[in-house]
């Protein structure tokens, strides 16, 4: 027997979950020493949830419309983080801001993926905003979360090319392929306690 217990994922969701599925595969090839401890989805129609089912991971469906307002949802979010005994936060497409709630309570360790090469293009419809913008590059960013809205310590990027017949579909299924593999390797890094920030750099070993 080897080495330290898995690190535990917390992956917050609100859609199909592409990025979650290449987070599982990774884990179950054993490409990534961690275990996803739940999968919490906003929206209870998320296809997320039906991957995270299909590999026995506790899927809840978490939804806001309960709760009189973002800072109370939150702190039911990080109980349920709690409860699960996370150690890692990771929002794959998980389309709401959070509040300093969620941010205090996982400094540094809430990473979020964005469909863009911050700075630039924050926001929603990253991929329309870079081709309406005319860029010949645009990419993903995976950061942490800090206080901003995409304004996070950037981890890792990657450079995905504009072609000029793109359309917001073409150009952001080009991107997801990226975001799969740079999602997986920060979460792999941090897991392997190979990240290190000193204010707004990070620094990989
Ligand atoms: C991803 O492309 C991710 O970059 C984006 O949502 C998509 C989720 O896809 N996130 C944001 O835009 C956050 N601002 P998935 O559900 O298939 O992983």
């Amino acid at each position: 027997m080897s080495g330290k217990a898995p690190c535990r994922l917390g992956v917050l969701v609100s859609g199909s979950g592409t990025n979650l599925q290449a987070i599982i595969d990774r884990i179950e090839s054993g490409e990534i020493n961690a275990k996803i401890a739940c999968v919490i989805s906003n929206k209870a129609d998320a296809y997320a949830l039906t991957r995270a089912a299909l590999h026995g991971i506790p899927a809840i469906v978490h939804e806001n419309v309960s709760f009189p307002e973002r800072r109370s949802y939150d702190a039911a979010t990080v109980e349920i983080l709690r409860s699960h005994k996370v150690d890692l936060v990771i929002l794959a497409g998980f389309m709401r801001i959070l509040t300093d709630v969620m941010v205090n309570a996982y400094p540094n360790a809430i990473m979020n993926i964005h469909p863009a090469l911050l700075p630039s293009f924050q926001g929603l419809h990253a991929q329309q905003q870079a081709l309406d913008y005319g860029v010949r590059y645009s990419g993903c960013t995976v950061h942490f979360v800090d206080h901003g809205t995409d304004t996070g310590p950037i981890i890792m990027q990657s450079v995905v090319p504009v072609e000029q017949d793109d359309t917001e579909e073409t150009l952001s299924a080009r991107i997801q392929k990226a975001e799969h593999q740079t999602f997986a390797a920060a979460i792999k890094l941090f897991v392997e306690g190979k990240i290190h920030v000193d204010g707004r750099r990070v620094y990989l070993t």
